[in-house]
């Protein structure tokens, strides 16, 4: 059981509190410094494919505020910061020499994050493919793992010295289902087989980037960021069950797997059969995708309740099942629990649930949540935004964090998404994660009630009883 709120709970004396972000996410300064056009950049000026006809251009302009941001970060007391490195900003055409004025930013930002003792975390590849490497055939093609690899190594010897935690992919789940399945993120191509073909080579990629990486400073803490569910069936009916059986190897076992076992699931292949024969993977490639890693960042947001077909059409994108090769016809469920503006369910049972079967079932490693939180309207109120709802969303999160800690999982950190408002992906700025508090038009940030009880929360290492620590509604 999670502690019921107003318990207070202490955290181990080391752990890692930090929040995240991603480069198209927040940079904008689309054109600047010799960047060229990442399939974000493509996907967002493409009409009809990202609410508002949003892009990423300006964002939250933290090209040019970077030293602003860092000393926002400083005031809330931030021991880490994830942040990610735009690919084509670094390496314009996806591959050879790295731009120098692209990774001048990148080493401003670092010093100034080590003078105010924040540890940079950086992620290498958070979706911002560079268009080049697109027109060249993507993740689907295997030359594109190579590219990445290349371009891992590289960048960790420009910033190995100063950087010690290095994320290769966030959530690859995400650039091959959502970005080559059901097209919903960019490039926005829709082919079950690529979709296959992509996961395959972003792992491969990320192997190979941890091999050349562990080569370059074999103390460096590599990992990469899965983004994992909690999944139940609705009821105890067998077909139920297969559903949940089909959608946890998808959704989780079809990455965990590979990375950590060094073999595909071989239920997930069996119902995969008919969209591809997995042609694609050679002799030697899972080895490399099992090398051994440091960490294992997990990003948790929400369960999927799911239940046999019945032909009901998916509630969101993000649940668009009939485009998921192989989940076809699987109905999710809503139970109608509470939810976030993502209308996605708040269960913070379920993070317990993941970090315990992470730990339990793949090999022992120390782990992170390097994303967890939620999206709420939020009003400016005389200068000040109350986020009441966020925040009961972190402390029941945190909460859950202590109780798999408390049990025994070897969880090191916890990092809040988002810093930050930014641009979420196919929702444009219409959703709002931030701590801290976005405004567009001016570029002011406004700490949120959310924000300020955080950097208590870090300050005392932990969740007090009562006073600003207790939130106003709890999950
Ligand atoms: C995750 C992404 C992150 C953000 C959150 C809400 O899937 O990694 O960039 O969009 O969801």
């Amino acid at each position: 059981m999670i502690s019921p709120n107003g318990h207070g709970v202490a955290f181990p004396p080391d752990f890692l509190w930090g929040a995240a972000t991603a480069a198209y996410q927040i940079e904008g300064g689309a054109t600047e410094g010799g960047r060229t056009p990442s399939i974000w950049d493509t996907f967002s000026r493409t009409p009809g494919k990202v609410t508002g006809g949003h892009t990423g251009d300006v964002a939250c302009d933290h090209y040019h505020r970077a030293p602003d941001d860092v000393k926002l970060m400083a005031e809330l007391g931030l021991k880490s910061y994830r942040f990610s490195l735009a690919w084509p900003r670094i390496q314009p055409d996806g591959s050879g020499r790295l731009n120098s004025e692209g990774l001048d930013f990148y080493r401003r930002l670092v010093d100034d994050l080590l003078e105010h003792g924040i540890e940079p975390w950086v992620t290498l590849y958070h979706w911002d493919l560079p268009q080049a490497l697109e027109d060249a055939g993507g993740w689907p093609v295997r030359d594109t793992a190579g590219r990445f690899a290349e371009y891992a190594e590289l960048a960790h010897g420009a910033l190995g010295d100063r950087v010690r935690y290095w994320t290769t992919l966030n959530e690859p789940w995400c650039s091959a289902f959502l970005g080559y399945g059901s097209g919903a993120h960019a490039p926005g191509r829709s082919d079950g087989a690529d979709a296959l073909r992509a996961a395959h080579h972003l792992m491969l990629g990320h192997g190979l980037a941890v091999q050349a990486m562990r080569a370059a400073r074999p103390d460096d803490q590599l990992g990469i960021t899965l983004n994992l569910y909690a999944i139940s069936p609705q009821t105890d009916s067998p077909g139920d069950a297969d559903a949940a059986r089909r959608i946890d190897g998808l959704a989780n076992r079809f990455f965990l797997d590979p990375v950590l076992r060094g073999q595909y699931p071989a239920d997930v292949l069996r119902d995969l059969a008919e969209v591809s024969d997995f042609g694609h993977v050679r002799d030697g490639d899972l080895a490399v995708i099992s090398t051994p890693l440091s960490v294992l960042g997990i990003n948790y947001y929400s369960r999927y309740v799911v239940a046999a077909p019945d032909g009901g059409a998916p509630e969101s994108y993000w649940r668009a099942p009939s485009n998921w090769p192989g989940s076809e016809g699987v109905r999710f469920v809503t139970r109608g629990a509470p939810v976030t503006d993502m209308n996605w369910e708040i269960d913070a049972p379920g993070l317990v649930e993941v970090l315990e079967r992470v730990h339990r079932e793949y090999p022992a490693l120390p782990l992170y949540v390097t994303e967890n939180g939620s999206a709420f309207v939020d009003t400016v109120v005389d200068g000040e935004v109350d986020d009441p709802d966020r925040l009961a969303y972190f402390d029941s999160h945190l909460r859950a964090c202590h109780e798999a800690i408390s049990a025994g999982v070897p969880l090191r950190g916890y990092f809040a998404w988002s810093l930050m408002d930014n641009f979420e992906w196919a929702w444009g700025y219409s959703k709002r994660f931030g701590m801290v508090y976005v405004d567009y038009e001016s570029q002011l940030r406004i700490p949120k009630s959310s924000a300020k009880w955080y950097a208590g929360v870090i300050r005392q290492n932990g969740l007090g009883r009562s006073g600003q620590e207790r939130p106003q509604r709890a999950q």
